[in-house]
C-alpha cells in the first residue's frame, strides 16, 4: 500500500507538470483526489490494515494527498501568469501613435455675425421674424410702394419663377407680412437670404443676406431711428465708433436716409477696408412710408414707424477683412476654419 501511495504521488506529480490547461487540471484533481479517485480508492482499503500499519499508512496518504494539493494549487498559479503574460505581450500599446481626432465644426462667419445682430435686437426688445425666400411680386415691390414699371426696380433685378413668383431680392418684403399679421406695437427684425441677378465679383453674389428692421407704433420718430441704429452700430463696432445719417431714397420709406459708421480699421483716416473714405456704408433706413402703412391696414395718421435693412455680408466682410465676397459662398474648409 505503501508503494501504491508512493506511485500516485510520482504519476501525479508528472502528470500535473505536464498539464498545459486549467482544464486538464481538474480533470487531474478528479482522477486523484475526486470521490472515485485513486487516493480515496486506496484508502477505503484502510481498514484491513493491522493497529499499527494503519497510522502509518494514514499519514503517509495525507502527505501524499498534501502534496498532490499543492502541486496543482503551483501549477495553477503558472498557468494563470502565464495566461497573463501572453495577454499583456498581445494587447502591447503603442503610446506614440497618433491619437484618432474628432474634428470640431464651427460656426460659419455670416452666422457668428447673424447670431450677433440678433444678440443687439433681442436685447433691445426686438422679435425674430421669419419670411420665404421664394416670395411673391405683390411682397417684394407692390406692397412696398414699388410698382411695376417703377424705375427702383432696375436695382434689384432678381430672378422669376413666373411672372408673379419671385425669389426676393430684399428681406424688405417681411415688413408687409408682418404689418399684415399683427396690430402695433411692432418690433421685428427678419433676417435671411435674398437673391439679385447680379454678376459675381468680388462686392457681388446672386445670393447675399440681410436683416430687415421693422418698428411700429404710436409717436414713433426719427429720433427712435437714430438712436437704435446709433447703438446698433456702437454694439457692433465700438463704443467710440461715429455714425453717420446721410439722405437717400427708398420707395418704402420717406424720409429715406443711408448710415454709414467710421472705419473700425482706420478710425476714419482712410484704408483698404473704408476704401480711403473713412466711412462704412452698413445699412439703409428710414420712417416707413404712409402708403406702406395703409396698404397694410395701419392707420398713418394714428401710427408710424420706421424701417431698415442691413447688408450682413457686408458686416462680416468688414469685421473680419476678408478681400472677396466670394470666399464666404465656396466653403473651403481652410477658409472656414480660421473663425
Ligand atoms: N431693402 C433695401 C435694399 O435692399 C434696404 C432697406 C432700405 C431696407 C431702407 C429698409 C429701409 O427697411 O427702410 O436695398
Amino acid at each position: 500500500m505503501k508503494q501504491q501511495l508512493e506511485q500516485i504521488r510520482a504519476t501525479a506529480q508528472l502528470a500535473i507538470e505536464n498539464a498545459k490547461s486549467v482544464q486538464e487540471i481538474e480533470e487531474l484533481r478528479v482522477k486523484y483526489l475526486g470521490k472515485k479517485g485513486e487516493l480515496t480508492a486506496i484508502l477505503k482499503q484502510m481498514g484491513g490494515l493491522s493497529a499499527e500499519e494503519r497510522p502509518v499508512i494514514g499519514q503517509l496518504a495525507n502527505e501524499v494527498r498534501g502534496s498532490i494539493e499543492a502541486a496543482i494549487a503551483e501549477q495553477g498559479e503558472k498557468m494563470k501568469k502565464a495566461a497573463l503574460n501572453e495577454k499583456l505581450q498581445k494587447e502591447t500599446l503603442d503610446i506614440t501613435m497618433p491619437s484618432k481626432t474628432t474634428k470640431q465644426g464651427g460656426l460659419h462667419p455670416i452666422n457668428i455675425v447673424l447670431n450677433d445682430l440678433i444678440d443687439i435686437f433681442q436685447s433691445m426688445g426686438f422679435d425674430v421674424v421669419d419670411g420665404p425666400e421664394v416670395e411673391t411680386d405683390y411682397y417684394n415691390f407692390e406692397a412696398l410702394n414699388v410698382p411695376a414699371d417703377h424705375p427702383a426696380r432696375d436695382m434689384q433685378d432678381t430672378f422669376f419663377l413666373n411672372e408673379n413668383t419671385i425669389l426676393r431680392s430684399q428681406t424688405s418684403a417681411a415688413q408687409i407680412r408682418t404689418m399684415e399679421q399683427r396690430k402695433p406695437p411692432i418690433k421685428m427684425v427678419c433676417p435671411g437670404r435674398v437673391f439679385r441677378a447680379d454678376e459675381v465679383d468680388a462686392t457681388h453674389s446672386p445670393v447675399f443676406h440681410q436683416m430687415e428692421g421693422l418698428v411700429v407704433d404710436k409717436g414713433i420718430t426719427m429720433c427712435d431711428l437714430k438712436g437704435v441704429l446709433e447703438q446698433f452700430a456702437k454694439e457692433i463696432y465700438g463704443e467710440d465708433t461715429k455714425v453717420k445719417f446721410r439722405p437717400s431714397f427708398f420707395p418704402f420709406t420717406e424720409p429715406s436716409v443711408e448710415v454709414d459708421v467710421s472705419c473700425s480699421e482706420c478710425g476714419g483716416k482712410g484704408c483698404r477696408v473704408c476704401k480711403g473714405s473713412g466711412w462704412i456704408e452698413i445699412l439703409g433706413a428710414g420712417m416707413v412710408h404712409p402708403n406702406v402703412l395703409r396698404r397694410c391696414g395701419i392707420d398713418p395718421e394714428v401710427y408710424s414707424g420706421f424701417a431698415f435693412g442691413i447688408g450682413i455680408d457686408r458686416l462680416a466682410i468688414t469685421r473680419y477683412k476678408i478681400s472677396d465676397i466670394r470666399l464666404l459662398f465656396e466653403n473651403d474648409v481652410r477658409f472656414l476654419e480660421q473663425f
